[in-house]
């Protein structure tokens, strides 16, 4: 069967990936208005951000995919996301869009705040948000969200939302470059909180934000949102942007997403999300 036969609705069974018709639809939930349930699930890809861009012009919008292990996870500014073989939620959904969409510009917004409300509504935690991406439990990343774009033919581009979220891992599950640094959602008490578990509770509200800010409605309160889980406002923060270091106090973030510093000489600055990285 191929990919496009899978992507007209039927269960897939090529290539390593399989879709469980069994998981079908959540019995007196909120209908999904795009994104595609049960995901497409593999057992090990080199990366589900990189297969949905590879593959975006054969298969359907709202297309999500899950592995159990990647052996090629990225992360942002080309670091590497590494996670154990089913320790984690590892989830991508391919978007698409025309060419100006803004979800190119606030898609990762919308996946942090799906983030942490899934996260919360499985365990009761709630996360905080590291500008740009990141997603803290008690001080540590517990996850992360890539969001990548690539030109389509017809003026359209495809939005890969990419979400990482780590759930069962121990302390020795992460390398030294990580200990002290990241958390799992076991690590936090919350031990019973399965990958496939919060997939679907992902999926449920990254779903509800498409809908609720399709055709800009709804953008004020996801940005809403998204502020009111800001971490570290009013804390010492350094960051390397454009090769210059800079330090400051976070003072919030703007409407386009940039992050905003105060300069111990009063000055505010703009850092985007795309030329900077976080030091401290
Ligand atoms: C970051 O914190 O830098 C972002 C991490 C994003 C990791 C997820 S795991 C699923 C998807 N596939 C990838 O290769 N990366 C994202």
């Amino acid at each position: 069967m191929s990919i496009m036969e899978w992507s007209m609705g039927f269960t897939y069974t090529d290539g390593g990936a399989r879709r469980d018709a069994s998981d079908e639809g959540v019995p007196g939930g909120r209908p999904r208005t795009r994104l595609i349930a049960p995901p497409l699930h593999f057992d090990r890809i080199d990366s589900t951000n990189t297969y949905l861009k590879r593959r975006a012009a054969e298969v359907r919008d709202g297309t999500v995919v899950t592995a159990d292990h990647q052996t090629a996870g990225r992360g942002r500014m080309g670091r590497s996301w590494t996670a154990p073989p089913s320790s984690s939620l590892m989830m991508s959904a391919l978007l698409i869009e025309p060419a100006d969409s803004p979800l190119l510009t606030w898609g990762a917004t919308l996946a942090c705040v799906a983030a942490c409300e899934a996260i919360e509504s499985i365990c009761g935690h709630s996360p905080r948000l590291r500008w740009p991406n990141d997603l803290i439990l008690s001080g540590g990343k517990v996850g992360g969200v890539l969001a990548e774009s690539t030109p389509l033919p017809g003026a359209r581009r495809a939005v890969v939302i990419g979400v990482g979220v780590n759930c069962r891992q121990q302390a020795a599950d992460f390398d030294e470059t990580l200990r002290g640094i990241a958390t799992s959602l076991a690590l936090e008490g919350a031990a019973a909180a399965a990958p496939a578990v919060l997939r679907d509770a992902l999926i449920e509200r990254l779903d509800a934000w498409l809908a609720a800010t399709r055709d800009g409605r709804d953008v004020v309160e996801l940005r809403r949102q998204w502020r009111s889980r800001l971490a570290d406002v009013g804390r010492p923060g350094a960051f390397l942007h454009d090769g210059s270091r800079i330090d400051g106090t976070i003072a919030g973030v703007s409407d386009e997403g940039d992050l905003l510093i105060d300069l111990s000489n009063g000055e505010r600055r703009r850092l985007g999300a795309a030329t900077t990285t976080r030091i401290r």
